[in-house]
């Protein structure tokens, strides 16, 4: 029994770690230095395809398609850059990280972080990535973003009226008086 509780907890690890290729930010630019430029790929799977391919070398990569202000193609970067929110690349960007690299520490880590379960923050978001599966993750995203995100929620995916996904948040807004079993919050 307790074999198999062991087992299935490391099952479930490897799967949060692994950049799975199929969720993406798609419309986010993570600016920021990039050691390789392939011209010739020609999706965002291709481009995360690539980037696991490379190992640890490749920590994020962002796709960017024709009519940018920069040349199209995948770039690969040794670091996770913060979200550009004002990119211009927006509509021409799409990105990805591998969340193994995220450190689940402090606050985020997992288990015995310091985390608002069931707890909805409604209030404006500035950016909101899909790409998160999991609370400890987006919580270890505001940390990575620095002083720009001071608190976050998840909202898992399949609930009416509310849209999924790790939202950062660039104030605390007060906690939602309607409880959300979907939610998980959290400040800095
Ligand atoms: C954000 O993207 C724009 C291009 O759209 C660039 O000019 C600006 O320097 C970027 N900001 C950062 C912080 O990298």
């Amino acid at each position: 029994m307790r074999i198999d509780i062991i087992f299935i907890l490391s099952l479930c690890i490897k799967i949060v770690y692994l950049q799975t290729c199929s969720n993406f930010d798609i419309g986010i630019d993570r600016s920021g230095p990039w050691y390789a430029h392939i011209r010739t790929i020609v999706s965002p799977d291709e481009c995360c395809g690539l980037c696991n391919a490379e190992g640890t070398r490749c920590q994020s990569w962002v796709y960017v398609t024709i009519g940018a202000a920069i040349t199209s193609g995948c770039y690969l970067k040794e670091n996770i850059p913060i979200v550009n929110e004002t990119s211009t690349c927006g509509p021409f960007c799409t990105s990805g990280f591998k969340e193994a690299s995220l450190v689940l520490s402090g606050r985020c880590a997992f288990p015995g972080g310091i985390y608002e379960l069931a707890v909805d923050r409604p209030g404006p978001r500035y950016v909101r990535l899909t790409s998160i599966r999991s609370h400890p993750a987006c919580c270890a995203m505001c940390v990575l973003e620095g002083e720009k995100c001071r608190s976050w929620t998840f909202i898992r995916s399949g609930v009416a009226d509310k849209e999924s996904g790790c939202l950062l948040k660039n104030q605390v807004p007060p906690i939602s008086t309607v409880p959300c079993v979907a939610c998980t919050s959290g400040t800095k």
